[in-house]
């Protein structure tokens, strides 16, 4: 089983929001997301496409923040969750954010229909990414932006900062990394690579 088959994330789907950054169970946790992701964002109410969402914390976390997010996931266990949660969410939270089943890779948003694509622990999964990515740009409206998070962590699995920023090179001009070491971010200390990428066509 690989990476790209969506029955290993079904199987992860139970236990993921165990995880400090996956549910932001914490609310140590959850504000240094939110503090993290408000930086970098435009204001609420931008239109984010979440690409890859899991259990979609990330997905309510901004639509709490006014910010209308298509979520979307390929891993039906997930989808399922994250429907749950939402489902469980204040109305004016259930009113900006949908969750539907779909491929990150090719997630069929219209040209310029998107500000902003945010994608978490993901694009190291996809086959073909520079490809994918620039699918992604096409999606973003004048302005737009990519805000994706990565890392080559301790497990093997993962992306370099270095090769993440080549492959948003290929279809960005403007291309920031920020390394994330902050234990805030993770529930603990970490010694891997975690990074923030924020690139603009
Ligand atoms: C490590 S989890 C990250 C979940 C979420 N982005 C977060 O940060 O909490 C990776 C997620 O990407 C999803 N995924 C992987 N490849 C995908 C694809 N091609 N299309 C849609 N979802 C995909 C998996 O099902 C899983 O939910």
């Amino acid at each position: 089983m690989s990476a790209a088959d969506p029955s290993l994330w079904d199987a992860e789907a139970p236990a993921f929001d165990e995880a400090p950054d996956h549910g932001l169970l914490d609310e140590g946790v959850r504000a240094a997301w939110r503090e993290l992701l408000l930086g970098v964002l435009p204001p609420a109410p931008a239109g984010v496409a979440d690409l890859g969402c899991g259990t979609a914390t990330l997905a309510l976390l901004l639509g709490e923040e006014g910010y209308r997010v298509e979520a979307l996931d390929f891993s039906p266990a997930m989808v399922a969750l994250a429907t749950a949660k939402l489902d469980a969410a204040p109305p004016t939270v259930r009113s900006l954010v949908t969750v539907r089943e779909g491929n990150a890779a090719d997630p069929g948003l219209a040209p310029a229909s998107v500000d902003v694509v945010l994608c978490r622990h993901v694009l190291w999964a996809l086959p073909d990414p520079v490809s994918v990515v620039r699918r992604w740009v096409a999606a973003l409206r004048p302005g737009g932006r990519l805000v994706l998070v990565e890392g080559d962590w301790s497990t093997g699995a993962g992306l370099t900062a270095r090769r993440c920023a080549q492959i948003v090179g290929e279809s960005c001009t403007r291309v920031e990394v920020r390394r994330l070491p902050e234990p805030a971010l993770w529930g603990r200390e970490v010694t891997d690579e975690r990074y923030l990428v924020v690139a603009l066509p």
